[in-house]
């Protein structure tokens, strides 16, 4: 069998993503023999998608966590093909954080990131598994049940909405809190899923805004009430925009500023401190991985009664082969995807 590995060939600090910073290497593999050769509590596994996420821009720079001629790890999902571990058998499903080699052995107990999905999907929607599923249906849970806890009825805006993350929170939004839900996207197209297929109330094409006061502009024409809630995605003039609508206690979820990811040197937006006291807002970051890993909320269970009980659009952008893995993370930087960007191994 052959297996597929993604190495980072040099590192690139800024500019879009290059598809020469990227190679395949592929190797013959005999699955008996690394079978027979399993030590205790390892298993022995086949990564059939791969995920292409906007923070891997960072660790692609020179000052990231990935050098030149390094296997690239991000969020995959795969199958159990030996396993001597009892927690484990073979035909298991998984999503997990891992190198990008395709057939691969794994310790379960020394793999930070690996959750068993064998319950809440087959094989044949094993994409899900770095989407609604992941990485990005955690980050959508955390942001909206961890850090922005919405009460009904209250208006949120989301940057990046027709994305991965940006789609999913919406429609917790929607349908568990009966939000007035904003969003913006770049482009007509996309506005037009945004609201139709999730269920938006409004999107905002932000291609038609050249600065923050036009931005602002066209929020306050959506939401002349203001807004309660922002989950950032994008950074510069769409984070700015919200916290000239945001309302008297308001809440941002800070996720992501994908505006600044390409740059070498990141653009830091003012926030006015002193008026905070006097509006009660609340600025928070989070990272999702407590969510992911079930040390907070119960996103598995949640997020994949919603998906059965049809409260959740799942939209995702495939590609095929992980030859084109460099050109599905390049995709992202230009907005070419509609929803969760996965690659079949
Ligand atoms: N905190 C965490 O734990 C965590 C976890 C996962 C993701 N994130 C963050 O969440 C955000 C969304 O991630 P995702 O995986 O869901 O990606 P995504 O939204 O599926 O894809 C990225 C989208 O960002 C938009 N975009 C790209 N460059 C832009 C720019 N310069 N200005 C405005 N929009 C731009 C594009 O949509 P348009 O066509 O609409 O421009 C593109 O489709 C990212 O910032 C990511 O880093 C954070």
């Amino acid at each position: 069998m052959l297996s597929k590995s993604l190495i980072l060939v040099q590192n690139q600090d800024e500019g879009l993503p290059e598809s020469t910073t990227f190679r395949i290497d592929i190797n013959e593999v005999n699955i008996d023999n690394l079978k027979n050769s399993l030590l205790p509590n390892q298993l022995l596994v086949q990564l059939l998608v791969a995920s292409a996420d906007p923070y891997l821009r960072g660790q692609i720079k020179s000052t990231g966590s990935f050098k030149a001629g390094q296997v690239m790890q991000c969020f995959v999902a795969g199958k159990v093909l030996h396993s001597t571990h009892n927690d484990w058998i073979e035909g298991d499903l998984f999503g997990a954080n891992l190198p990008v080699t395709s057939i691969q052995v794994i310790s379960p107990q020394s793999t930070g990131m690996l959750w068993k999905l064998t319950s809440y999907l087959d094989e044949e929607h094993i994409s899900q598994g770095v989407g609604v599923l992941g990485m990005p249906g955690s980050t959508a849970y955390a942001g909206i049940e961890g850090i922005l806890r919405p009460n009904q009825n209250e208006t949120i805006f989301i940057s990046a909405a027709s994305g991965a993350v940006g789609g999913l929170s919406g429609m917790i939004a929607k349908h568990k809190y009966n939000c007035k839900v904003i969003g913006s996207a770049g482009g007509e197209e996309k506005c037009a899923l945004v609201t139709s297929a999730f269920k938006y109330d409004h999107c905002i094409n932000y291609k038609n805004a050249n600065n923050a006061d036009e931005l602002t502009a066209m929020l306050k024409e959506v939401a002349p009430e203001g807004i309660d809630m922002y989950f950032e995605n994008v950074g510069g003039m769409h984070f700015e925009a919200a916290m000239r609508t945001l309302r008297v206690k308001g809440r941002v979820a800070v996720c992501g500023q994908i505006a600044e990811y390409n740059k070498k040197e990141i653009t830091y937006t003012p926030v006015n401190i002193m008026g905070m006291i006097y509006t009660q807002q609340r600025i928070e970051g989070f990272l999702c991985f407590d969510w992911l890993v079930g040390k907070k909320g119960k996103f598995l269970e949640e997020m994949s009664g919603w998906l059965k009980e049809g409260l959740l659009h799942v939209q995702e952008s495939h590609y095929e082969g992980l030859e084109k893995w460099p050109e599905a993370f390049h995709d992202l930087f230009t907005g070419k995807n509609l929803g969760k960007v996965v690659v079949h191994i």
